[in-house]
């Protein structure tokens, strides 16, 4: 199974389950102000930066209220369906906000994909998504190639050596500094004394193996994202780390994650590529 086919199927079968406990609301509340703390970091001309600063994420949408026309880009039908019936439900229209199934960083795009309206973006966004991807070079060039000259690509992800155990009550643990996002894997011969017998009958635990699956590298040093970002030929590049962590569950594992935070521009003398490209 390709990587591309283990996202699809993984998300595809978590949907809109995906972020609807309440502590990934406040993850994404998190993440949401820091970034509209930081829309003079990002760059590029938004629209309406007095309003909505400490309101609440509505769904995820960060740069919703800066923005004119929002088009999302999702390899999995599930995750699409349920983006685009949660924009429904907030009263916005497909005008204004709209996500289309594909795989973004296909050799061949779909035509839907290849039309105009679906490159010379201000700006491209990918939430938790480059831990997912097999070739983050390649990934940030495809997404490059679908700004305008001086447009921005901003991401967060997780970084490397920046969780902290939880324990029962979900309070951090002193002392515990690491990487302890993906340690129930069973198959990897090290699973911590979680028998493959309990792994195997738990739902929880085949989930999360589907997750794991799907996952690439589990988390990012900020070189690491400085290096990938400047290598796909973006400039201005900055990575910063969020200062508050975030607590998150994965089936039964409960940890406290640090985010880290990156921003890159397509060079503005970057015109003769683009006209290459297309
Ligand atoms: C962890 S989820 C993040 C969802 C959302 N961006 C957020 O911040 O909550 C990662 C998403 O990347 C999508 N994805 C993975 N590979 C992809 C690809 N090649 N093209 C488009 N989307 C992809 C998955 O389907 C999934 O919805």
């Amino acid at each position: 199974m390709s990587l591309a086919d283990a996202n699809r199927k993984y998300f595809d079968t978590i949907g809109d389950a995906y972020d609807n406990k309440p502590w990934f609301a406040k993850v994404n509340q998190q993440v949401t102000d820091a970034l509209r703390a930081r829309l003079d970091w990002v760059g590029i001309p938004f629209v309406n930066t007095g309003s909505a600063s400490s309101s609440n994420s509505e769904e995820g949408k960060i740069f919703g209220p800066y923005v004119t026309v929002t088009r999302g880009i999702d390899i999995s039908p599930n995750m699409v369906a349920t983006y685009n019936a949660r924009a429904r439900s907030a009263g916005l229209p497909a005008s204004t906000i709209d996500a289309v199934v594909g795989d973004l960083f296909a050799p061949e795009q779909p035509k839907g994909l290849s039309g105009p309206e679906y490159f010379n973006f201000d700006l491209a966004t990918v939430g938790f998504g480059f831990h997912h991807f097999e070739d983050v070079v390649h990934a940030a060039r495809c997404l490059k190639q679908r700004l305008r000259p001086g447009g921005a690509l901003v991401i967060n992800d997780f970084l490397e050596g920046g969780d902290l155990k939880a324990d029962e009550q979900g309070n951090p643990v002193e002392g515990s500094k690491g990487n302890h996002a993906m340690h129930r894997h069973h198959h990897h011969g090290h699973s911590q004394g979680h028998s493959h017998t309990r792994a195997d009958d738990d739902p929880a635990y085949n989930v999360l193996e589907e997750m794991n699956t799907s996952i690439v590298v589990p988390s990012f040093t900020q070189e690491g994202v400085k290096k990938f970002f400047t290598e796909a030929g973006f400039v201005d590049v900055d990575v910063i780390i969020m200062e508050e962590k975030v607590y998150m569950e994965f089936a039964g594992n409960k940890i406290w994650r640090t985010i880290l935070l990156a921003k890159g521009r397509r060079p503005l003398d970057d015109v003769e590529k683009l006209k290459s490209e297309l």
